[in-house]
């Protein structure tokens, strides 16, 4: 019916009605007779000239019959409608940590690490004007009583006494103290926020001892900045979190969103999106796994690894094959838990891999498409953040992302429920400022432009799970994340809408950031 419809609506805007006998006729059509049979009238009745104005079942066969839309021709004149086939991809990877990875795990690791995360960060607070001058600590802590200092350290431990907050520094040859007092608000609030493990620049005075006294709080953060823009018309489709095997996996919504690609379904507005559409993303959690969380089997529709892939690859396997698309792994998927992760691997993602041609990385990854910087993070840490720094929770998975930038790492706490490899160079920080980073995880999409990078949080193809229900958190899963490359502009389709029959734009109903 929904199909039908659909073409009387489309009749209409070509200018022509149907009579009763041609709606009768169309009605005892099943779903995909009435789709091919609308598809060929609609393409071949401007051919017909001298076709009248109200059709009636007979004008309707004829019109669908007509020679010229034998289905070679068709499918070419399909073809040539399709903007992102004629133009060509430019994916480059920019980095795929996994590369990278090392044996790690000594306590020479250790410090090599923590070593290399201080040297990075400390030049990114040396590209800044207002801490380009900082010193070390031991410059700072040869100062005398009540001098001006400014230095770059590591926070150790964070201790609140008396609404005073007090922060054990170490630059790895010194160690500190600070003592951040709610009177200087900006730094008060910053220090709240800083996550252990952080290297951060402080502005203050010498007090006694080991001891000073703070004026300013500064993270690295990232320049305000203009993104990097696609000279075209071009789109990314930004998925993450499918969890294939899953009970509450929306396998009919997905399946709605490959109808949509492949110019099945959707208003006009819509389908010009899905034939712009040059690349795609999944941030991870293709599968749901197994053994990921506590009483995960009695939520398992599919309880193979394997069988779990094999799955996911006939949704995978239905994006066109003009459009480039990048996947790296999540917790759930089948690799090793700590930062950075290794590609999904071959033994179970075999079914993925076979279904269409993938670029596979690992999580984090730097990736450009039409120019535009992307970086890709799962985003199992931000369950850290979210719960360490105040004022954020797991409504607002942006402004988690947005804490991270200013962080300029993914990852800053160590030993937390994120776990991080000790490799001999830290593959999170951020060196890169990114024109796109998204991540995914938290299931609840959202987004929110931080000096001029889009922060997109993709959501999930899961319903709530119990598992979610127990820890209260709510998913916002079936909306799809679309992203213009020209404008960075963002748009979110809901495909959970079940009734009328097209996805659901959703401006109109997510708040304004
Ligand atoms: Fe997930």
């Amino acid at each position: 019916m929904e199909q039908l419809r659909r073409l009387v609506q489309e009749l209409a805007l070509a200018g022509y009605q149907i009579d009763r006998s041609a709606y009768d006729y169309l009605k005892t059509m099943d779903e995909p007779e009435a789709s091919t049979f609308a598809k060929n009238v609609l393409l071949s009745i401007g051919d017909k000239a001298s076709t009248s104005h109200i059709l009636s079942r007979q004008e309707l066969l004829e019109i669908s019959t007509h020679p010229l839309l034998e289905p070679p021709q068709v499918q070419a004149s399909v073809a040539r409608t399709i903007p992102a086939k004629q133009i060509s991809a430019r994916l480059e990877v920019l980095r795929d940590s996994s590369k990278e990875i090392g044996t790690g795990g000594t306590i020479d690791d250790f410090s090599h690490y923590f070593r290399d995360r201080f040297q990075k960060l400390s030049r990114a607070f040396r590209e800044r004007p207002d801490s380009r001058d900082a010193t070390s600590l031991a410059v700072a802590l040869a100062q005398e009583q009540n001098k001006k200092v400014k230095f770059i350290a590591m926070v150790m431990e964070k201790r609140e006494r008396q609404r005073k907050l007090f922060v054990q520094l170490d630059d790895l040859e010194d160690t500190a103290t600070v003592l951040v007092s709610p009177e200087e608000r900006a730094a008060y609030e910053t220090a709240q926020k800083i996550p252990l493990d952080q290297v951060i620049c402080v502005g203050g005075v010498r007090a006694k001892g080991d001891l000073f006294v703070a004026k300013e709080v500064l993270l690295p953060d990232i320049p305000d900045h203009k993104p990097h823009l696609a000279e075209e018309d071009v789109w990314a489709i930004l998925l993450s979190d499918l969890h294939v095997g899953s009970k509450k996996f929306l396998s009919r919504e997905l399946s709605r969103v490959f109808d949509w690609l492949n110019l099945k379904i959707g208003d006009p507005n819509q389908r010009a999106i899905a034939e712009r559409t040059k690349y795609l993303v999944i941030c991870g959690d293709i599968v749901d796994g197994i053994g990921i969380y506590p009483r995960q089997e009695h939520e398992l529709a599919i309880v193979d690894l394997y069988q779990q892939y094999q799955e996911a690859a006939k949704y995978v396997g239905r994006i066109p094959d003009y459009i480039e698309t990048v996947v790296i792994p999540g917790n759930h998927d089948p690799v090793r838990q700590a930062l950075p992760q290794p590609p999904i691997p071959k033994n179970f993602g075999e079914p993925l891999y076979e279904s269409r041609e993938l670029v596979s990385l690992g999580n984090p990854a730097e990736v450009a498409f039409h120019g535009v910087r992307f970086l890709l993070h799962h985003g199992r840490s931000l369950d850290d953040v979210i719960s360490s720094a105040p004022n954020v929770d797991f409504t607002q998975p942006e402004k988690a992302m947005r804490l991270q930038l200013q962080c300029r790492h993914l990852a800053s706490e160590y030993g937390n429920r994120s776990s991080i490899s000790p490799e001999k160079v830290d593959h999170l920080v951020i060196e890169r400022v990114p024109d796109v980073f998204q991540s995914g995880h938290i299931h609840v999409v959202k987004y929110e432009n931080y000096r001029g990078t889009q922060i997109i949080n993709s959501g999930a193809w899961q319903a709530q799970t119990d598992y979610q229900k127990r820890v209260g958190l709510v998913p916002t899963p079936g909306i799809l994340t679309a992203l213009n490359l020209h404008t960075l502009q963002v748009r979110l389709i809901n495909f959970i809408e079940p009734d009328s029959g097209k996805p659901q734009e959703l401006a109109q109903q997510i708040p304004a950031y």
